[in-house]
C-alpha cells in the first residue's frame, strides 16, 4: 500500500488526464485535476463523487497557472508529490498548409504550458521531494512526415524532461516522460477536425501535392487500433512509485517498434517509413 500522495494533473477534462485523475482518486490519493471549463469541473467532480478536486487551469494563461498553483499550494500546505504534465493538442498536416496561429497554439499548449506549470510547481515539488511526469509521445522520439509540428513539440518535451532530470536531481525531484503510441481518446477527433480545416483552406493543387500524407493520416486516425488507456496508467503508476523510475516509458507495441527503428542508419529508417506510409495510402482512397 502506497502512502496518500498529492497529484496535480493538467488537461484532465477528457482522455488520458481524466482516466489518470479517476484512477488515482479511486486509490485514495489527493487529486487536483486541471480543467479549463466550469462544466468539465462539475462533470469530473460528479463522476468521482467528490474525491477529485477540479482546478481551473489553462496552461497557456500565466494568470490561470498562477491562480491554479496558488490554490494547490494552499490545499497541500505547499507540498506536491506528483505533477503530471498531460495537457496537449495534436493535428497532422504538411507544414506548408499549417497557418502560424495553429503552429503557435500547438507549441503554446504542449511546450510553453509544460514549462510554465512545471516552473510554478517547483517550490512545492522540492519541498515534497516529488516527481514530474511529462506525457510526451512516441512522436517525441520518432519523426514522421506530416506531423512536423507535433513531432517538434514532443521532441521539445523529451528534451526538457532530460535536461530537467539532471537539473533537479540534486534537489531530490525525479523527472521522467511517458511516451505512448496511439491511444483511443478524443484527441483523434479533435486532430481530424483541425487537419480537415487546414486542408479546406488550400487550393486543390496544393492538396494534390500532399495527398499521400493526407490520406495516410485519415486512415491512421480511423483504422489504426489504439493501445488501451490502462497501459498508460500502469506506466504512470510505475513512474510515481518506483524507487528508481525509468527516464522514459514507451507505451504500446507499435510505439516500441517505432522506437527501435531509430537504431537504424537514418537513410534506411527514413526510406522504410516512407515506403510503409505510401503502401497504406492507396487503401485509404477506397474508404
Ligand atoms: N491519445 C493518443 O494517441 C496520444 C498518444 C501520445 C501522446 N498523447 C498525449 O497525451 C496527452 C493527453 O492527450 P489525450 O489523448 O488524452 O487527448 P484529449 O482527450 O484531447 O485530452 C487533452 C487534454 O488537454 C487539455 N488541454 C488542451 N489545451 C489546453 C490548455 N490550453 N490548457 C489546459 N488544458 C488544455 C484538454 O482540455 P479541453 O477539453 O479544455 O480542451 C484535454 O483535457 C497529450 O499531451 C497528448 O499529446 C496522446
Amino acid at each position: 500500500m502506497h502512502h496518500r500522495m498529492s497529484i496535480l494533473i493538467t488537461g484532465a477534462s477528457t482522455g488520458i488526464g481524466q482516466a489518470l485523475a479517476l484512477h488515482f482518486a479511486q486509490q485514495g490519493h489527493e487529486v487536483f485535476a486541471g480543467v479549463r471549463r466550469h462544466l468539465d469541473a462539475d462533470a469530473l467532480a460528479a463522476q468521482a463523487q467528490g474525491f477529485i478536486k477540479p482546478i481551473l487551469l489553462d496552461v497557456t494563461q500565466p494568470a490561470s497557472v498562477e491562480n491554479a498553483t496558488a490554490a494547490v499550494q494552499a490545499l497541500t500546505h505547499g507540498r506536491l508529490d506528483v505533477l503530471i504534465n498531460n495537457a496537449g493538442v495534436a493535428f497532422s498536416g504538411p507544414l506548408e498548409m499549417t497557418p502560424h496561429q495553429d503552429l503557435a497554439r500547438l507549441m503554446d499548449v504542449n511546450v510553453m504550458g509544460t514549462f510554465s506549470v512545471t516552473r510554478a510547481c517547483l517550490p512545492m515539488l522540492r519541498l515534497a521531494h516529488g516527481r514530474i511526469i511529462n506525457i510526451s509521445s512516441i512522436s517525441g522520439l520518432f519523426a514522421a512526415p506530416g506531423l512536423t509540428a507535433y513531432v517538434a513539440s514532443k521532441h521539445a518535451v523529451e528534451g526538457l524532461t532530460a535536461a530537467l532530470r539532471m537539473e533537479l536531481a540534486p534537489m531530490g525531484v525525479k523527472v521522467c516522460s511517458v511516451a505512448p503510441g496511439k491511444i483511443d481518446t478524443p484527441i483523434w477527433d479533435k486532430a481530424s477536425h483541425t487537419s480537415d480545416k487546414l486542408l479546406d483552406e488550400h487550393t486543390p493543387e496544393l492538396r494534390a501535392l500532399y495527398q499521400g500524407l493526407i490520406h495516410f493520416y485519415k486512415r491512421y486516425a480511423l483504422h489504426e487500433t489504439g493501445t488501451p488507456l490502462e497501459t498508460v496508467i500502469s506506466a504512470v503508476e510505475h513512474a510515481m512509485h518506483s524507487v528508481s523510475p525509468r527516464a522514459r516509458y514507451i507505451v504500446g507495441r507499435q510505439a516500441r517498434w517505432r522506437a527501435r527503428l531509430n537504431w537504424l542508419p537514418v537513410h534506411w529508417r527514413e526510406s522504410l517509413v516512407l515506403r510503409a506510409m505510401s503502401r497504406s495510402a492507396p487503401k485509404a482512397r477506397q474508404n
